[in-house]
């Protein structure tokens, strides 16, 4: 009697709910956290929330979210994916490097931001809610302005690029014809 080939078990419809409540939290700060950074930055200095209460909100969530990604990344590479979505060859290409980009940036980011709040010189030092957070990097202030410009520009950069991402999700939902270019029901 000859044995049966094991059957390979199709991809799943879905993103693991891990990832899906991940992303979706991570939207929100995202968000916030641009919100926040662009507001705080047009303050006066003499506000007294700017430096007293935002900054170190700003510093906390933006850690957090690089805790969550880190956390993303790994249940990412050890959970079963949704196979490649049914997209034309160029748009499923394009989705793939949006994604990576967006996932580069959403380490580099908040890196250059803690990079940049290490090695100001009259920095208040950098804290987890509450939980100091060692500054690793010698102070210099040509390094910190370097550091700021980066953070800023990857930070508005990112956010071109979540605009795109949002673009094409909803053009897969509301503009193909194919109901299976549909990517959004995986993410939800
Ligand atoms: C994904 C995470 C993050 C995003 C999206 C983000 C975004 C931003 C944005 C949009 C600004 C305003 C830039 C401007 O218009 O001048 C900003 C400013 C700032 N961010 Fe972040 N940030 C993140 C994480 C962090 C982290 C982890 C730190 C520090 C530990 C940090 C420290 C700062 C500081 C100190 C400023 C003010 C810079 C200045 O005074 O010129 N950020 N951030
Ligand atoms: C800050 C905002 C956002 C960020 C940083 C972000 C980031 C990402 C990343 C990195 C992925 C790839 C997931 C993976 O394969 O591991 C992804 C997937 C996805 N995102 Fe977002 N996203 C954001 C906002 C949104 C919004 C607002 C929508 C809805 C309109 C959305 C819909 C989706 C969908 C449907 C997928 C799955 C795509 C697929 O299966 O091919 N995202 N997102």
């Amino acid at each position: 009697m000859t044995q049966a080939e094991p059957v390979a078990p199709s991809a799943p419809h879905k993103y693991p709910a891990s990832l899906r409540v991940l992303h979706w939290l991570r939207v929100l700060l995202i968000f916030g956290l641009i919100a926040a950074g662009w507001t705080m930055t047009s303050l006066d200095d003499e506000t007294a929330e700017k430096f007293g209460q935002l900054y170190p909100l700003h510093k906390s969530f933006g850690l957090l979210v690089l805790l969550i990604v880190l956390a993303q990344l790994g249940i990412r590479a050890l959970s079963r994916l949704p196979g490649p979505a049914e997209l034309p060859k160029h748009e499923r290409v394009l989705s793939q490097v949006v994604h990576v980009a967006i996932y580069a940036l959403l380490l580099i980011v908040p890196l250059m931001g803690y990079a940049m709040s290490s090695s100001f010189a009259h920095s208040d030092g950098v804290t987890l809610f509450g939980l100091h957070v060692p500054e690793l990097l010698p102070k210099n202030d040509t390094a910190f302005r370097v550091f700021q410009f980066l953070h800023k520009v990857l930070a508005y950069t990112l956010l071109g690029l979540v605009a795109l991402h949002v673009a094409g999700a909803l053009k897969h939902r509301f503009v193909d014809k194919n109901p299976k270019a549909d990517v959004l029901p995986r993410m939800m």
